[in-house]
């Protein structure tokens, strides 16, 4: 009985330190034969691939900013949102870097607006004037989610926490 479940065990072991490929049963459900991600599908609702989501459909940890373009919505924003990130060393490292990327090349590593892309794009007013300080926290944020005449929207590149983070960022410019 004991050299019985030796061997079997023996075998388990073995089984496992090989390096022969092993036999694959049904092997088509396997390798199942898979569709490119963008093209059309005989089998979903929409006929594509990647489905597209159901409407209203909210991402995993995103939230939704309901707040339109144009300087009436910016003036809500800026009445209604607060920075709901708070102001650590970590968070003014993050919004420095952050900064650097996306807003220097227009605002300029100080905020005062000789970016290397100034003067062939329109010159920005200084982020350290009096305009700019008087901007509340979710006004800026609006700024830099949908765009402001001739600022673009950074919506996409910048993530919600990110923008908040380079709020801190541009107040300690302003301080
Ligand atoms: C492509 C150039 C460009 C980039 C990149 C850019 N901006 Fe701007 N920004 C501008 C211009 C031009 C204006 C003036 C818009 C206007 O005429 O209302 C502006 C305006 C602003 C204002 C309003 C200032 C005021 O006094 O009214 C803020 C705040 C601001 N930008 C922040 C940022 C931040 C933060 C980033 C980075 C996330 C950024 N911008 C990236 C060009 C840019």
């Amino acid at each position: 009985m004991r050299i019985a479940a030796s061997a079997i065990v023996l075998c388990l072991v073995a089984a496992c330190s090989s390096t022969k490929p092993r036999y694959e049963y049904a092997p088509n459900m396997v390798d199942s034969l898979a569709y490119e991600s963008f093209s059309p599908n005989p089998v979903t609702r929409d006929g594509k691939t990647m489905m597209a989501p159901a409407p209203g459909t909210i991402a995993r940890g995103a939230k939704p900013f309901r707040y339109g373009v144009g300087p009436g919505e910016a003036l809500r924003a800026g009445r209604e949102l607060v920075n709901p990130v708070e102001k650590t060393e970590a968070a003014l490292a993050r919004g420095q870097k952050v900064f650097g990327i996306f807003c220097t090349p227009c605002h300029g590593t100080r905020g005062l607006g000789d970016g290397p892309m100034i003067p062939s794009f329109s010159k920005p007013p200084s982020l350290l004037g009096e305009e700019a300080r008087s901007l509340p926290d979710g006004q800026i944020f609006h700024i830099i989610s949908r765009g402001q005449n001739k600022m673009g929207s950074h919506a996409t590149q910048i993530t919600p926490e990110d923008r908040w983070k380079v709020i801190h960022f541009v107040r300690s410019l302003q301080n």
